[in-house]
C-alpha cells in the first residue's frame, strides 16, 4: 500500500500532458463501480479507484496531474470516480471487476437562447396564494448553474427562519465570494471545476472566478425563477416594470456552479448532483441541455436517477432546439422534461417604412433612442452593399464580426440575418461599425418565432414575413430613392393573445431514447422572463455592454425549468409525503392545454394548433397542482422494469440503478409503455398485413382528493383511433388508495399506406378522470409510421 504514494509521485512528474503513450489522446471518462465491490486491501474508494486506473493503463502511459488520476469521486448521486486516460485504459477499465460502466465525458451548453442557433422571450405571476403563504420555506432548491451573485436583493434572507437542521451543506468562498456570502436565504454555494480545467487547462481567471461567483448571470437568473424574494420596483431597462418574485419565494437556494466559459462538463456536473443528495436537497434544477444517448451513457440522466432514488425532484430544461421534431433533451423518465411558452406580455418595437409599411417587431432595448420621427437610411450587407471589402456578402448579411464597412454603415440602420453569431453580438457588430440602429430578421429556418433583447443600440426582432418584405423593399430602392425606416420602441403591453404559445424554439418530441415516454413532459413561462441580474454584468451579454441592471429579460427553456422546480418544492412543501414522481404526476395532470382565447394552444413558428410533442400535457398551472384529486405514482423499481422493457442489458441497467435486474419477469408484464406515468404514447410501425394495430397501457391511480370519491373517464379518442378505458369508473373509499385500469388503443394502420415511406402521422387525444371537483388529464398520443418500404 506504501507503494501508491510513491508511484504517484514518479508520475506526476508529467502532470499536464494530454496525449498518452502510443500518441493516444487522454480524456476523461465517469467510471461507475459497484459500491461494495471495494477490496479490502484499499482503506478508501479513492484509493481502489486510482490502483485501477493505474493497473487499467500501461504502466508506462503518461503522468496524471498533481494529486493522482482522479478528477472526482462520487458516492451519493452515483458511486464511482471521473479520471483522465487513454481510450484503451477505458477500455481495459471496463471490464475490471467491480466496474459497472465507463462513460465518456461530455461538454453540455446553458438553454438560453442567447447561443447562436437559437431564437429567444417571460417571467410568470406567481399566484398570490402561493407566494403569501409560508409554503417552501423548509426546502432547498439545488440549481445547478454558472453560479449566483448573492448580494442580489432577490436573495435576501430577511425574515426567513434559521437554516433547516437536516442541512449539511457547504459555502466555499472563493474570489468575488467571501464566506459571509452565505445566508439564511442562500443556504449553501459550491462549484465544480476540476472536470473543466482537466479537459480544456487552467481557467482565465481575470474572466472568470474560480468561486459559486456568478460571472455570466444566467445562474442568477434561473435561482431567482425558482426561488427569488419579492422585489420591487423590479424592471430591466425601463421595460416590464413591477414586483419580481420567484416561484417559492421562501424556499432556500443552494448554488452549484457547474457551468464556465467552456461549458458545462458532465464530471463536474455528477459532482454538483452527488453533493447536492449528499447536502440534503429537496430539488435539483438544471437548466443544461442534454445529449441524445442512451440513458446508461447519459451522466445527467444516472445523476439525476441517483437524486429521484433519494426522494428528490430533478427537473430539466427540454433544450431550445425547436421547431424541428426529435429535439427534446434531458428525456429520462425519472425527470420533469420542460419545454417553454410565452405569457400574455409583449415588447412591441415596429419598423416602420418609407413607403408606409409597418413590420411588428420585438425588443426590450432600454438606452439612447432613436431622433423621434426621423427616417434612417436602411441597409442590407446581403444585396446593398455595407460589406467591407475583405468581406463577403454573406457574412455581411449576417453581421459577422469584421463584415461590416464602417464608412456605408455609420449612421444608418443595418438589417442583419438572425443565425451563427448570437443576436446581441450582431448588435455589437453594427454598432461598432457605427451604424445606429437593427434589424434582426428570421429566415425561413427561424420562422415566426421572436425574441425579445436588450440590444447594445436601438434594434428589433422580426419574423420570417416580416423578413422577407423588409428584404424585398431594400432590393427595390435605387440611389434616388434609398430605403429608409425608423424603429418605435412601444414599451411593455399587457394582455397579449393569444397566450401561451409554444416559444418556438422550445425542443419537441418524440423522445428520442424511448418513444413510449412523451416528452417534453410540460411548459411553463420561458420566452422574455424579467428576473434578477449580476450587477458586474452587461446585460446584452456581450464584453462592450457597459449598461448595468439589476433585472434582465431573457428567453429559453433554461427559464422554464426554474418555474417548475420552484413550484416542485411548494408541492413538496404542502405534500411532504409525496414522491418525485408523485409531484411531478400533480404538475403534468393538471396542466391546460387552452390559450386565453379558450382555442387549443398554438406553436410561436407558425401559428397553428400545436400539439403533446410541442407542449407534452400542458401549460402548467400552479393553483390545481395542489390539489390534483389522483397521482400517477412511480417507485424506483418500475423503473427497473421500465428498462428490462426498453431490452437494455442487466449491465446497462445496473449502470443506472445500481440494482442487478432480473428482466425475465419484467418482459413477461408487458412493454415499457406500462411505466406508471401520467402520459401515454403508442407508436405502431405499419407492416402492411393488418389494417389495424393494438396496444394498451396499464395505469394505477393514487387517490389524494381526502376521501371518498368516483371518479368517471372521459375519452378524447384520437382522431381515427378507438380508446376503451376499463374499468371506467373508480370508486375509492379513501385517501391514499390506489386502483389500476386499462387503456386500450386501436389504430387505422392501414392509413399509413398511403403515406409517404418513413413519414409518420401523429393524433393526439385525452384521458380525463373526473369526479366533479378534480378533472385528472393524461394526453395520448399516437404515432403511426409508414414503413421505409
Ligand atoms: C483573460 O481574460 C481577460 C479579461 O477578459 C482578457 O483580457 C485576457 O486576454 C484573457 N487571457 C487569456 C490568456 O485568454
Ligand atoms: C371554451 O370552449 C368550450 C368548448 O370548446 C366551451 O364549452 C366553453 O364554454 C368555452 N369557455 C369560455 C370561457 O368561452
Ligand atoms: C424488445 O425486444 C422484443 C423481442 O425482440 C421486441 O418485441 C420489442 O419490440 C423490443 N422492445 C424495444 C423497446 O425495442
Ligand atoms: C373502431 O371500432 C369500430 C367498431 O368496432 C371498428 O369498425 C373500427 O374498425 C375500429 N377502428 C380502428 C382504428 O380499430
Amino acid at each position: 500500500m506504501a507503494l501508491l504514494p510513491t508511484l504517484l509521485l514518479v508520475l506526476a512528474v508529467a502532470a499536464g500532458v494530454s496525449a498518452g503513450e502510443g500518441g493516444e489522446e487522454e480524456r476523461t471518462y465517469i467510471v461507475r463501480v459497484d459500491a461494495d465491490a471495494k477490496p479490502s486491501v484499499y482503506p478508501t474508494h479513492a484509493h481502489w479507484y486510482e490502483a485501477a486506473v493505474m493497473s487499467a493503463s500501461d504502466s508506462s502511459s503518461s503522468g496524471w496531474p498533481e494529486g493522482g488520476p482522479l478528477i472526482h469521486t462520487y458516492s451519493a448521486a452515483f458511486h464511482g470516480f471521473s479520471a483522465r486516460m487513454t481510450p484503451s485504459t477505458a477500455a481495459a477499465l471496463a471490464s475490471a471487476p467491480g466496474v459497472a460502466a465507463v462513460l465518456p465525458e461530455r461538454v453540455r451548453r446553458l438553454a438560453t437562447t442567447r447561443s447562436p442557433r437559437f431564437l429567444g422571450l417571460l417571467s410568470s405571476p406567481p399566484s398570490a396564494l402561493l407566494a403569501d403563504s409560508d409554503f417552501g420555506a423548509d426546502l432547498v432548491i439545488a440549481v445547478l448553474d454558472t453560479g449566483i451573485s448573492p448580494a442580489h436583493r432577490s436573495f435576501h434572507d430577511r425574515g426567513l427562519g434559521p437554516v433547516p437542521v437536516r442541512w449539511r451543506g457547504a459555502c466555499s468562498a472563493g474570489p468575488g465570494f467571501p464566506p459571509a456570502s452565505c445566508t439564511r436565504k442562500l443556504v449553501g454555494a459550491r462549484f465544480f471545476a476540476k472536470g473543466y480545467e482537466a479537459a480544456s487547462g487552467p481557467m482565465n481567471a481575470s474572466a472568470e472566478a474560480r468561486s459559486p461567483l456568478d460571472t455570466d448571470g444566467h445562474g442568477t437568473h434561473t435561482a431567482s425563477i425558482a426561488a427569488g424574494r419579492y422585489a420591487f420596483p423590479a424592471s430591466t431597462l425601463g421595460y416590464a416594470r413591477g414586483v419580481a418574485a420567484g416561484m417559492a419565494p421562501k424556499a432556500r437556494l443552494a448554488a452549484y456552479k457547474v457551468c464556465w466559459a467552456g461549458g458545462c462538463f458532465d464530471s463536474d456536473i455528477l459532482a454538483a448532483f452527488d453533493a447536492a443528495v449528499a447536502d440534503g436537497v429537496d430539488v435539483v434544477s438544471l437548466s443544461v441541455g442534454g445529449v441524445v444517448v442512451p440513458y446508461y451513457l447519459d451522466a445527467i440522466a444516472i445523476g439525476a436517477f441517483g437524486a429521484t432514488e433519494a426522494g428528490i425532484v430533478v427537473s430539466a430544461s427540454a433544450g431550445n432546439g425547436g421547431p424541428g421534431g426529435v429535439t427534446v433533451t434531458n428525456v429520462a423518465p425519472w425527470m420533469a422534461t420542460v419545454g417553454a411558452g410565452s405569457m400574455d406580455r409583449a415588447f412591441p418595437a415596429n419598423v416602420r417604412l418609407g413607403d408606409g409599411q409597418v413590420l411588428d417587431g420585438v425588443s426590450v432595448y432600454g438606452g439612447p433612442a432613436l431622433e423621434p420621427g426621423k427616417m434612417y437610411e436602411l441597409v442590407y450587407g446581403g444585396s446593398s452593399g455595407g460589406a467591407s471589402s475583405s468581406s463577403s456578402g454573406y457574412s455581411a448579411s449576417m453581421c459577422l464580426d469584421g463584415s461590416l464597412d464602417p464608412a456605408t454603415v455609420r449612421g444608418k440602420i443595418l438589417v442583419c440575418d438572425r443565425g451563427v453569431n448570437s443576436r446581441a453580438a450582431k448588435g455589437d457588430v453594427v454598432h461598432r461599425a457605427g451604424g445606429v440602429g437593427m434589424v434582426l430578421a428570421n429566415g425561413a429556418f427561424d420562422g415566426e418565432g421572436l425574441v425579445a433583447d436588450c440590444h447594445v443600440l436601438p434594434a428589433t426582432a422580426i419574423g420570417a414575413a416580416a423578413g422577407d418584405k423588409l428584404r424585398k423593399y431594400i432590393s427595390s430602392s435605387t440611389k434616388q430613392r434609398p430605403a429608409t425606416g425608423t424603429i418605435l420602441f412601444e414599451g411593455t403591453r399587457l394582455g397579449v393573445h393569444p397566450a401561451p404559445v409554444v416559444a418556438a424554439f422550445s425542443a419537441r418530441g418524440p423522445n428520442p431514447q424511448s418513444p413510449e415516454i412523451l416528452k417534453p413532459d410540460l411548459i411553463a413561462p420561458g420566452l422574455n422572463i424579467l428576473a434578477a441580474w449580476p450587477s458586474g454584468v452587461g446585460p446584452a451579454g456581450v464584453p462592450s455592454d457597459v449598461r448595468r441592471t439589476e433585472f434582465n429579460i431573457l428567453s429559453g427553456t433554461s427559464m422554464a425549468c426554474p418555474h417548475v422546480s420552484g413550484l416542485a418544492a411548494l408541492l413538496k412543501a404542502a405534500h411532504p409525503t409525496w414522491s418525485p414522481a408523485a409531484i411531478k404526476s400533480a404538475l403534468m395532470t393538471t396542466a391546460y392545454v387552452k390559450d386565453n382565447r379558450n382555442g387549443t394552444m398554438t406553436d410561436e413558428s407558425t401559428g397553428a394548433i400545436a400539439d403533446a410533442f410541442d407542449f407534452g400535457a400542458g401549460h402548467v398551472d400552479p393553483m390545481r397542482a395542489m390539489d390534483p384529486g389522483l397521482v400517477y405514482d412511480i417507485a424506483p423499481a418500475d423503473y427497473v422494469t421500465f428498462l428490462c422493457n426498453l431490452n437494455y442489458t442487466e449491465q446497462n441497467i445496473r449502470a443506472i440503478t445500481r440494482r442487478t435486474a432480473d428482466c425475465r419477469g419484467a418482459r413477461r408484464a408487458g412493454h415499457a409503455g406500462n411505466l406508471n406515468y401520467p402520459s401515454m404514447s403508442a407508436t405502431f410501425v405499419a407492416d402492411g398485413t393488418k389494417a389495424t394495430m393494438r396496444t394498451h397501457f396499464i395505469r394505477t391511480a393514487t387517490n389524494v382528493g381526502g376521501g371518498r370519491a368516483t371518479y368517471r373517464a372521459e375519452v378524447r379518442a384520437p382522431k381515427g383511433c378507438n380508446v376503451t378505458v376499463r374499468p371506467s369508473e373508480l370508486a375509492f373509499r379513501r385517501d391514499g388508495q390506489k386502483l389500476s385500469f386499462v387503456v386500450r388503443v386501436e389504430a387505422p394502420v392501414a392509413a399509413a399506406r398511403k403515406m409517404e415511406p418513413g413519414s409518420s402521422l401523429v393524433r393526439s387525444g385525452a384521458l380525463t378522470w373526473t369526479d366533479g371537483r378534480h378533472a385528472v388529464r393524461s394526453p395520448i398520443v399516437v404515432t403511426v409510421q409508414a414503413p421505409l418500404e
